[in-house]
């Protein structure tokens, strides 16, 4: 495959690769970041990760799965194993303290990120486990034979799984909001699927599989009327705007911190101040309870009640440090800068013979962050495999959200997702490439290329 490879990157076409080797990125637009915030232009951000420097060929439009990391989080890592390493909440040495104290603080800044408060933030080790969390404390103590739990079709699976699991043990039922062809939210039946039989609402603030954002005002309202709590997953909203935990007004809230720049390991889970004394603990372990003479446990009134056992702690510092980065950014600004790369790849793909796109086209080019799409003829892995080759990693797959993959009919899409240090000459790259690949598959024979696979179409029934 090698020769192949630098043959096809001999193409005077391919120019701009060169381009991108030297390390002269063109501006995507002429607009600089709020001055009080950072004089950065987002297109020189990609000098601040590491990997995308040590690799000035690659591409990476698979910021949806996870983010690059800035050498400030991977800096701040290194330091601690270095240089202060000690386990926390126990040890009364200073080392201990210190590395407990920065643990804190990275609570502080989190919960200021989102406009909550340290007390309702718990370090989780990511939006699965926030998740599954309370469907096993709140979700056991609460749902009850003929109670219903209200989804949308567009949750991943972490938002589905734990509910359908639950469900299935309590005899209660899951119902669905739907969408429309475009992938938009459908609102219209609204008062016949949150009644009062709603004990929960868990929804997504953003499509990780098309990109959708749903109006979730209007659909908190209508739960929270009916007396029904509201757990929403915010792991592909946090990274991309602002999020005012106080404004959305939740009950539960989660998100990862990997795909905000952040380590894996570490994500976060908010509970409402007021609903904490009801919910059981997670787990048991040490640092959480004051264990009573005659073998009875009282819980701690923190969120030490919530964080069993050692906690994440490094991973949770190294969150403050990629919040500390995003600090410095305008997200107003990165909003429309992740969109301009939406409008433009979705405008790039439509010219094109066989391509379709899935999700709400119209939205996306005002604030996505991400573009899912299929060419007929070529499985999305081809698709891949092939943009692979010329240093383009983005995701193919349902991307685990199968309900909406089932209801838009397709098996597999092709997801481009962006983030701050992308630009628009790298979408144009990645047109180009997509462009030359129907071309090839329409002219030559691309099975020689790739063993081309017809894949079968999945089926959905488990999942209706
Ligand atoms: C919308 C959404 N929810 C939940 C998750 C699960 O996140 P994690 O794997 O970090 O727990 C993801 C991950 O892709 C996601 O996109």
């Amino acid at each position: 495959m090698k020769p192949l490879f630098l043959f096809l990157l001999s193409f005077s076409f391919f120019g701009l690769f060169a381009t991108q080797k030297s390390g002269e990125y063109a501006h995507v637009t002429q607009e600089t970041l709020h001055q009080e915030r950072t004089t950065k232009n987002f297109s020189e951000t990609r000098k601040d990760f590491p990997l995308l420097t040590s690799k000035p060929n690659l591409v990476y439009f698979d910021n949806a799965a996870s983010t690059q990391k800035p050498k400030e989080v991977i800096d701040t890592i290194t330091k601690i194993y270095e240089h202060s390493y000690a386990n926390i909440g126990r040890g009364t040495y200073q080392l201990s303290l210190e590395a407990g104290k920065a643990y804190e603080t990275a609570r502080e800044k989190t919960a200021h990120f989102i406009n909550a408060t340290p007390e309702e933030i718990i370090f989780v080790s990511g939006a699965t486990e926030g998740i599954n969390f309370i469907a096993s404390t709140w979700g056991e103590k609460t749902i009850q034979e003929g109670d219903e739990i209200v989804l949308s079709v567009l949750e991943h699976n972490a938002n589905l799984l734990p509910w359908l699991s639950l469900a299935q043990k309590k005899k209660a039922t899951l119902k669905f909001i739907p969408v429309n062809s475009d992938g938009t939210i459908d609102l219209s039946n609204l008062d016949s699927i949150i009644t009062s039989r709603a004990k929960l609402l868990a929804i997504t603030q953003s499509s990780n599989a098309i990109g959708t954002h749903p109006h979730l005002e209007k659909i908190i309202a209508k739960a929270h009327q009916v007396g029904a709590l509201v757990l929403v997953d915010g792991a592909q909203s946090v990274p991309y705007g602002k999020v005012d935990i106080k404004e959305l007004d939740v009950d539960f809230f989660v998100f990862s911190g990997h795909k905000m720049l952040a380590p894996t390991g570490i994500g976060v889970l908010y509970i409402k101040k007021g609903l904490q004394h009801y919910i059981p603990p997670y787990q048991l372990g040490g640092g959480m309870c004051v264990l009573n003479d005659d073998d009875s446990f009282t819980y701690k009134h923190s969120v030490s009640k919530f964080e069993a056992g050692t906690p994440p702690f490094v991973q949770a510092i190294g969150m403050g440090a990629a919040i500390d980065y995003l600090n410095t950014i305008d997200f107003d600004l990165m909003q429309k800068h992740l969109a301009t790369f939406c409008k433009k790849t979705i405008e790039g793909l439509e010219k094109l013979p066989g391509v379709t796109i899935y999700g709400p086209k119209e939205e996306l080019k005002k604030h996505g962050h991400l573009v899912s799409f299929s060419i007929e003829g070529l499985s999305s892995e081809d698709i891949s495999d092939y943009l692979d080759q010329y240093g383009i990693a983005v995701r193919t797959g349902s991307h685990c959200a199968h309900k909406i993959a089932c209801v838009l009919g397709y098996d597999s899409t092709v997801r481009v997702s962006f983030y701050l240090y992308n630009t628009l000459d790298e979408v144009d790259y990645f047109l180009g490439v997509i462009r030359k690949l129907i071309e090839e598959h329409k002219t030559s024979n691309l099975q020689s290329l790739f063993n081309l696979t017809e894949k079968n179409k999945r089926s959905c029934k488990q999942l209706n």
